[in-house]
């Protein structure tokens, strides 16, 4: 059994499991790095699992402090190891071992202040209620000025548009060397472990209202392609 959002039964194939499960996922998570500023000092990264956000996002913003979190003690360590070997851990990379749905509901100290919240893959594993409340304490959490940036999956908006995100998700795994069910059958089963559940996808329309509800002043869709978009907010 793993949790949610581990995805794979052994944590090991995660980085080139995801990479052939999920087409352009190097390309999603670059686009929350390339929509940061360069002089970001601060930035939270939610549910980090092996590293792969906060190591684009070091990258692109130079000078800045990530804290990171993620309530898998595995995922944690593969991501703390990663990091150190690049030489962002520990002096600007803390990883945090910790429930993102207990800092949403307040149950969890973190200092405010940060100039941008990104996540990848992982806040989809909340009930839309858990999210409305995530978005929220994302919001206060921001400096003026500060974004915050999402990189998901979505509710497709038809049969017809989720039949087309599977074909090309078969033809990326084919070009990848594999099949679908050849990668899926290196993932793992989960069950509910704390505020996350088996995939709680929204529409993209739904993040948007959800993130305006939170008292994001503006929001964008910076991309996007089947499936999958990266959509956030800004706060004045
Ligand atoms: C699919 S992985 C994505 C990891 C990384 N962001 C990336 O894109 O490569 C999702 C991660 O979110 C973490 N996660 C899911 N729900 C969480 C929660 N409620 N609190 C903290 N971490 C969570 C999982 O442990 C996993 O490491």
């Amino acid at each position: 059994m793993i949790f949610p959002g581990e995805v794979f039964a052994n944590t090991a194939d995660f980085d080139q499991g995801i990479r052939q499960l999920l087409p352009n996922y190097d390309e999603m998570l670059d686009a929350v790095a390339r929509c940061l500023s360069p002089q970001s000092q601060r930035i939270l990264d939610l549910g980090c699992g092996t590293g792969g956000l906060s190591m684009k996002v070091l990258k692109s913003c130079p000078t800045a402090q990530v804290v990171a979190l993620d309530y898998s003690p595995r995922m944690l360590e593969f991501a703390s190891d990663k990091l150190e070997t690049a030489g962002y851990a520990p002096k600007q990379w803390t990883g945090i071992q910790a429930d993102f749905g207990d800092w949403a509901n307040h149950q969890l100290e973190i200092k405010d202040g940060f100039d941008a919240c990104v996540s990848s893959l992982a806040i989809h594993h909340l009930t839309d209620e858990m999210k409305l409340k995530l978005f929220s304490r994302i919001r206060e959490s921001l400096n003026p000025g500060g974004v915050f940036w999402n990189a998901d999956p979505v509710l497709p908006e038809s049969p017809a548009l989720s039949e087309a995100y599977q074909s090309v998700r078969e033809e990326w795994a084919a070009q990848q060397g594999a099949s679908l069910a050849e990668i899926r059958a290196k993932t793992g089963k989960s069950t509910p472990y704390g505020y996350s559940n088996p995939d709680q996808l929204a529409t993209l329309d739904a993040h948007l209202q959800m993130l305006k509800t939170a008292g994001f002043e503006s929001v964008a869709v910076p991309w996007k392609y089947y499936g999958l978009a990266v959509f956030g907010g800004f706060v004045k």
